[in-house]
């Protein structure tokens, strides 16, 4: 089995500033999406767009106040509001030609920072958006799930993309590791980290050709 090393602690700030370069970009491309249309100024999507633009800086100005307390600030959170929140966020990701599936099934609450959460499935969806030039579908779903101790929610985020090589998905959560041209590598392991430190676990299947899974298992709140 290949050993996949955690992220040294000196790279949180790589990680801080990989995530906030993030929302700036979502930001950009809602205004570039919203450029598009005649008459924007008098149009409810300049509404959508100012809208958009100020929740990304919001989360960007909250990720870094969290990087005092950290990330691992525990809140009681229901997926489904969770996700529900994020809808309009994660179709400026992934752009007009991936459609968006959220599924969320009767789960108990999780102890996790929900903003940190939700970053993280940010994450998982610009990968899977640039796994689908083409388009396709990204889906995430939240399902009850038996654990080795106790019972836990699982957190899947499905694309339909090109899928990984063998030796690509043994390196994926490897800090640094990218084989974009203008990847930092620390998405993935930016990921993990904090799913590991809310007592979770990452894991990814993936197939070339078909697209990938990348599935997070965390603790329900007894
Ligand atoms: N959904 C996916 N489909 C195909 N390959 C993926 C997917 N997610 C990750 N990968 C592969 O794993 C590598 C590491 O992903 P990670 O998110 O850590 O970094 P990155 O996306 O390359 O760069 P960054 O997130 O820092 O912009 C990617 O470069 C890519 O090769
Ligand atoms: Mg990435």
């Amino acid at each position: 089995m290949t050993e996949i090393l955690p992220p040294l602690a000196h790279d949180a700030t790589a990680v801080l500033i990989h995530d906030v370069g993030n929302y700036i970009q979502i930001a950009m491309s809602a205004m570039r999406l919203m450029s598009r249309h005649n008459g924007v100024a008098s149009s409810h999507t300049l509404w959508a767009m100012v809208a958009q633009a100020e929740d990304s800086l919001d989360r960007a100005g909250a990720l870094i106040r969290l990087s005092r307390t950290g990330l691992t600030s525990g809140e009681d959170v229901r997926l489904d509001e969770c996700l529900a929140e994020m809808g309009t966020l994660l179709r400026y990701v992934t752009g007009p030609n991936v459609r968006v599936r959220l599924h969320v099934g009767i789960v108990p609450k999780v102890r996790v920072n929900r903003l940190g959460l939700q970053n993280v499935l940010v994450n998982l969806a610009i990968n899977a958006r640039d796994a689908m030039p083409d388009g396709g579908v990204l889906s995430i779903s939240a399902l009850f799930a038996d654990g080795p101790e106790a019972p836990e929610v699982e957190v899947t985020v499905t694309d339909t993309g090109t899928g990984m090589e063998k030796d690509v998905l043994a390196r994926a959560l490897e800090p640094r590791f990218s084989t974009k041209p203008t990847g930092s590598g620390m998405g993935l392991a930016g990921a993990r980290q904090f799913i590991e430190e809310a007592g979770g676990r990452i894991t990814i299947s993936s197939t070339l050709g078909r697209g990938t899974a990348v599935t997070l298992r965390l603790p329900t709140i007894v």
